[in-house]
């Protein structure tokens, strides 16, 4: 199969371009259009076509029991998701929606199983993106989309990262530009009294209790180990590995900095993953700077890309600096430690 990519800017779409119609009839006709949304680029297809999501889970080499979220694009396709959607949901559906939120609810029967991993809840966004809306508008169907990377590898934040891990196994990727916020949806669990995060992201606990009043976080994604199983099917994974084993290295910076630079003598080669601060500090290896540590959007923006660079530099070793900051920091270093495997130096 060729991959068709077509570039969409998220400023002034034209609905009746003709790429539009293209990606839109390939959808309405059950095949897959990888397309960017604010959060990471998604891999879309008709989310009550069996068929059609069988073929997601075929090209991305994904577990089948990996629920695959919904897209919306507009708040009354809510209902033809969900079976039942309560206060708790529509009061974050209000607050937050377009956005990168997902929600947890009872599935509505025309979702099939073959998108929800088998579970009776199906997991809803309403993307902020203006392409992602454009194409699920265009299409007028549901959109079920898993992040569009092959399993086990970072999420895509470039067109660029969808073509490395999906040539050939895809009709067609909409490159839209580096995305935005460049970590996954925020997943909260409402089916309970009280709304659980699955998954962290942009929008925090913080913001969750705001709204509701109230905010868990499940055990399962807070645990160092596999003793308690998260709830998202998802999360349970070791995602998001660069190639060569990642330690995260904590503590006050100089000290970071120089048990890093005391590793560069092991005669192996070692990629560092540093920030703009840090960056003139070490005194050799492969350095990515993620942003500046004061600023932690510019951080989730470009991990993913740097551990995917990381692959290119052709390291044995790969050290990073942790990111623990208060916001959107808990979100960034769940994705650090999976990729590390929880692997962590305290100096
Ligand atoms: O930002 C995002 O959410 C991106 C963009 C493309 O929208 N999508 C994304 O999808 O990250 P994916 O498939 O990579 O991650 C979906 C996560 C998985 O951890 C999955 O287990 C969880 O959502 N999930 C989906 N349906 C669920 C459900 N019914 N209950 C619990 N977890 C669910
Ligand atoms: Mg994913």
């Amino acid at each position: 199969m060729i991959t068709d990519i077509v570039h969409i800017d998220e400023k002034g779409i034209d609905f009746d371009s003709k790429e539009l119609e293209k990606a839109a009839s390939i959808i309405q006709s059950g095949g897959l259009v990888a397309f960017p949304t604010e959060t990471v680029y998604g891999l879309g297809a008709d989310a009550k076509n069996e068929e059609a999501s069988a073929k997601i889970y075929a090209a991305k080499g994904r577990p089948s029991d990996n629920p695959l979220i919904v897209h919306i694009a507009d708040i009354s396709k809510l209902n033809e998701a969900a079976k039942e959607v309560n206060e708790m949901a529509k009061k974050l559906a209000d607050a937050f929606w377009p956005g990168p939120l997902t929600l947890v609810l009872p599935k509505h029967d025309d979702i099939p199983y073959a998108t929800t991993g088998g579970l009776d809840t199906v997991a809803v966004r309403y993307p902020s993106h203006p392409v992602a809306m454009a194409l699920i508008k265009k299409s007028d169907r549901l959109i079920a989309a898993p992040s569009a990377n092959a399993s086990g590898r970072p999420s895509p934040t470039l067109a660029s990262h969808v073509l490395e891990d999906l040539d050939g196994r895809i009709p067609m990727i909409i490159d839209g530009g580096q995305v935005g916020i460049g970590i996954e949806s925020t997943i909260v669990d409402c089916t309970g009294e009280v709304p659980v995060i699955l998954r962290p992201g942009f929008i925090t606990p913080k913001m969750v209790k705001d709204v509701c009043g109230e905010c868990t976080i499940d055990p399962g994604i807070i645990a160092n180990d596999s003793s308690v199983k998260p709830k998202a099917p998802g999360m349970k994974y070791r995602h998001y590995a660069p190639k060569a084993p990642l330690t995260i290295v904590e503590g006050p910076k100089e000290k970071v900095v120089s048990y890093i630079n005391s590793q560069l003598l092991s005669g192996k080669k070692v990629g560092i993953i540093a920030t703009d601060e840090t960056l003139g500090n070490y005194t050799g290896g492969k350095i990515i700077s993620v942003g500046s540590c004061d600023d932690e959007r510019s951080v989730a923006h470009n991990l993913y890309g740097a551990l995917r660079q990381m692959d290119g530099l052709d390291v044995e070793v790969i050290y990073s600096e942790s990111f623990e900051t208060p916001g959107l920091g808990e979100a960034v270093m769940n994705r650090l430690l999976k990729a590390a495997g929880h692997q962590i130096i305290k100096v």
